[in-house]
């Protein structure tokens, strides 16, 4: 079982570009019954998925294009040109997916002000914390779930500036958008980003 895992989780990629192929229901269906198996805080499940495909798509894909701007000065101080290309890639109509998931949590975004100790800011700040900590093991889910049955997804966060009209496209009144996910049958391979050394810390005694 343990081999099978690692498969999964090590050859899943992030898609940018897919192919014009539809998906079937049953497929989405068993990848997202399968996703929502997720831990969540206090078995909360505070959870919502949004799919959407069709004449919503294309709005959703048009209003997802303008967030680009807001992206591009963060991806500049990171990434080459060659990269920040690929990665925008994904903000062009989905790099054509068929199909987009969006994860949302109830809105209830605290007022954490610098004078807090951790005890005050962390009981503030405990809802907002565990929901979208526990909306991200189901966004994990979601992508391997994906990957297994042989689908692409790409978790986006950068249409997150253009939240409020995308609420009101797909009628998401006081709930936070955690997530956009694109799935759809991938038109390209792309090479694993390598992976950051020196981030786990033994303590044996
Ligand atoms: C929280 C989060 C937000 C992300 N947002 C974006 C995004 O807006 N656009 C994008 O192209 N990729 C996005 N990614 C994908 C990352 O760029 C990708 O996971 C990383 O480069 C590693 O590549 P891999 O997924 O192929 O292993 C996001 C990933 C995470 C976890």
């Amino acid at each position: 079982m343990f081999d099978a895992l690692v498969k999964v989780m090590t050859g899943r990629r992030s898609i940018r570009k897919y192919l014009e192929k539809e998906i079937p229901r049953e497929v989405l269906e068993g990848v997202i019954n399968t996703a929502l198996w997720a831990p969540s805080g206090m078995n909360r499940q505070d959870w919502e998925i949004v799919i959407v495909s069709g004449k919503t798509r294309e709005n959703l894909a048009k209003i997802v294009s303008r967030s680009k701007k807001h992206i591009l000065p963060h991806l500049e101080k990171l990434f080459p040109e060659k990269i920040i290309k690929i990665s925008l890639q994904v903000f062009e109509n989905f790099g054509g997916a068929p199909v987009v998931l969006l994860v949302y949590v109830p809105r209830d975004i605290p007022n954490i002000s610098p004078e807090m100790n951790d005890v005050e800011r962390y009981h503030t700040e405990f809802k907002r914390f565990n929901r979208l900590l526990s909306a991200s093991a189901l966004v994990q889910n979601l992508l391997l779930a994906a990957y297994a049955k042989g689908l692409g997804t790409c978790w986006m966060t950068g249409p997150k500036y253009m939240e409020e009209e995308i609420n009101k496209l797909v009628g998401m009144e006081d709930r936070e958008l955690v997530a956009l996910i694109p799935i759809g049958y991938p038109d390209q391979s792309p090479p694993a980003p390598p992976r950051k050394p020196g981030v786990v810390k033994w303590i044996t005694d």
